[in-house]
């Protein structure tokens, strides 16, 4: 297969199945089940997903971030809240995230408003991190145009000098929670009639409903 041929390449999903009886009527049960079964079949990055937020004039980005935490609370991460999405999610703080376990053919997309979490919980997790990490926060200020790969080495230096072996949490570093209202999990299947269950939130309880693939 060429980059030429891109068009042909297509697969037929035929792992696995996923049904209203066989799934939990809690959104969040289903994901936790998902999750362990994407780190038992030790997929790559099992607990990476991407991140989407909604910028000026409506243009939307995505990138990659790490689950750090899921709860009744919602799906948490980290961050530097003067990057490109944390000045997004100020203006905007609603985000789409989405996980696909490409070895267990499934997606899961999840929507919703997004809070900071709170500074003690930042600051256990940030005091959680390796060391070179907790330097890095110091040293990148994340999504700025720098002059040179030297300035973060540099920065880096600076930040271990002034800080040795304990330093706090920048203020400009924590974690960031979605509260879902959406969920979607979908499991790929023969023929393109792919499995899609979607959960909204009607009140307080979960509406569980099929999509077409
Ligand atoms: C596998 C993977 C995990 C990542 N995890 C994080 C993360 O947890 N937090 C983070 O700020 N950036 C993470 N990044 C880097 C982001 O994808 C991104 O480059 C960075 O956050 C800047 O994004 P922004 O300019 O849109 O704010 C990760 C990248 C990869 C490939």
């Amino acid at each position: 297969m060429s980059t030429q041929n891109i068009a042909d390449l297509r697969k037929s999903y035929e792992r696995a199945e996923l049904d209203e009886e066989a799934s939990r009527e809690d959104p969040l049960e289903q994901f936790g089940l998902w999750l362990q079964q994407a780190l038992d079949a030790q997929v790559p990055e099992p607990n990476a997903m991407t991140l989407a937020t909604v910028g000026e004039g409506g243009r939307p980005s995505t990138r990659i971030v790490l689950i750090k935490g899921f709860d009744a609370r919602g799906i948490v991460w980290y961050t530097n809240y003067e990057s490109r999405k944390g000045r997004e999610l100020a203006l905007h703080a609603q985000a789409a995230l989405q996980f696909h376990w490409v070895e267990l053919e499934r997606v899961v997309r999840i929507e919703g408003r997004v809070e900071k979490t709170s500074a003690d919980e930042s600051d256990a997790y940030f005091n959680s991190r390796p060391l070179d990490n907790r330097l890095g926060a110091w040293a990148s200020p994340q999504s700025q145009v720098i002059s040179s790969r030297a300035v973060l080495v540099a920065n880096a230096a600076k930040a271990a000098a002034r800080y040795a072996l304990s330093p706090p949490r920048p203020p400009h570093w924590g974690g960031y929670r979605l509260v879902p209202d959406t969920w979607e999990f979908w499991q790929g299947r023969k023929s393109r009639l792919h499995d899609r269950l979607r959960y909204r939130l009607e009140g307080t309880s979960w509406v569980r409903e099929r999509l077409a693939p």
